[in-house]
């Protein structure tokens, strides 16, 4: 295991999409997956462009490219690298399973893990493929983008404002309820979908505010989510956007768009879990309990591997109010 790296020093609006950091068509054994944010990090070589990556490297990249915030960024990264990396070689792919290193590294794409349904751009797993881009889908987004234009001609020009990300995240919503009978939308599924709304339009914004008030483009939502490419002349926002940040915008998004977690009992027949707190301190709940079920009989070494990966969980969560859980022991 690996502690968290330090923050970054220099968190000002910058351009990314410069000199040292071109884009590169993929190579046959690079692998990209469900993550537009990453997919388009490993394509500029903010992290490496095999797409088998560490934590330390993941925290420090989506603050170079994006910032975000440190504190959100550490919290985010050991959300998934519980249940996907390998706790021994302290890998993790963006992606697809693969054992081109000698020792099987598992990555971001495992269903039910933290990808999950009702994704923006990608399918959900009992539907089809829930880690390429789907055009049908991104048609939703520009639905949303043709409303919000109608509604907003005389102020927003007819760009992806809040209005038209809650609206679209609605849409994915029943969606899956009317054709998804196994639809799972509880947390930690239902928070990060909502976060990943909040995502687009926080941070795949050339030189967002640090208040958010630019609208996003369709042009840009198309250079990550399929090309996973960033756009020309790309700036990172102006300031980080770390924890309170993120959860004000992602709760704002969740009441806007009126979203409960629950699952489907067959489709059409959504049945919300009023014992789900949605909060992110039962996002690091759930992933450590799961996690702990992942590894029924793990050897001594593996076992203390995963108990510090916890900590260091916990630390990013970095939030005394949220309880601390010890399912290996203390
Ligand atoms: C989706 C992981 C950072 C933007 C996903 C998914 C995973 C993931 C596993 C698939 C979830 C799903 O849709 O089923 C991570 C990890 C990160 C990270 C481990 C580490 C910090 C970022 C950043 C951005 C971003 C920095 C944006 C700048 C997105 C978006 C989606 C997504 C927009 C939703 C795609 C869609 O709905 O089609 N991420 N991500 N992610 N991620 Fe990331
Ligand atoms: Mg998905």
């Amino acid at each position: 295991p690996q502690p968290l790296p330090p923050p970054i020093k220099d968190t000002s609006e910058k351009l990314v999409n410069d000199f040292a950091h071109p884009f590169k068509p993929l190579r046959p054994h690079d692998i990209r997956g469900p993550c537009p944010g990453l997919n388009t990090l490993a394509s500029h070589g903010y992290l490496p462009r095999s797409g088998v990556v560490t934590p330390a490297q993941i925290i420090t990249a989506v603050q170079e490219g994006y910032n975000l915030g440190h504190q959100f960024a550490s919290f985010l990264c050991y959300t998934a690298f519980l249940t996907d990396g390998n706790h021994l070689t302290n890998l993790m792919t963006i992606g697809q399973n693969t054992t081109t290193h000698g020792h099987p590294t598992t990555g971001l794409n495992t269903h039910g893990h933290f990808e999950g349904d009702a994704s923006m751009s990608r399918d959900d797993a009992y539907l089809g493929n829930n880690i390429n881009f789907n055009e049908t889908l991104f048609d939703a987004v520009c639905t949303s983008y043709r409303l919000s234009k109608l509604q907003q001609t005389a102020v927003g020009g007819g760009l992806l404002t809040l209005d038209a990300i809650v609206l679209n995240r609605q849409i994915r919503i029943q969606d899956s309820i009317a054709r998804n009978p196994q639809f799972a939308f509880e947390t930690p599924r239902f928070l990060g979908a909502i976060a990943e709304s909040a995502f687009i339009f926080a941070m795949f914004v050339s030189g967002q505010t640090a208040d958010n008030k630019k609208p996003l483009t369709i042009d840009a939502v198309r250079h990550f989510f399929d090309f996973h490419r960033l756009p020309h002349g790309f700036h990172r926002r102006q300031g980080p956007f770390d924890f309170p940040l993120v959860e004000n915008l992602t709760y704002s998004i969740v009441d806007m768009a009126g979203a409960k977690p629950g699952s489907n009992n067959g489709v059409n027949n959504y049945i919300v879990n009023t014992q789900d707190l949605g909060t992110f301190c039962y996002v690091y709940q759930k992933q450590i309990n799961f996690t702990a079920t992942l590894y029924p009989n793990p050897t001594p070494k593996l076992r203390d591997a995963i108990k510090q990966n916890m900590l260091t969980y916990y630390q990013a969560l970095g939030d005394p109010k949220c309880k601390q859980y010890f399912p290996f022991g203390k």
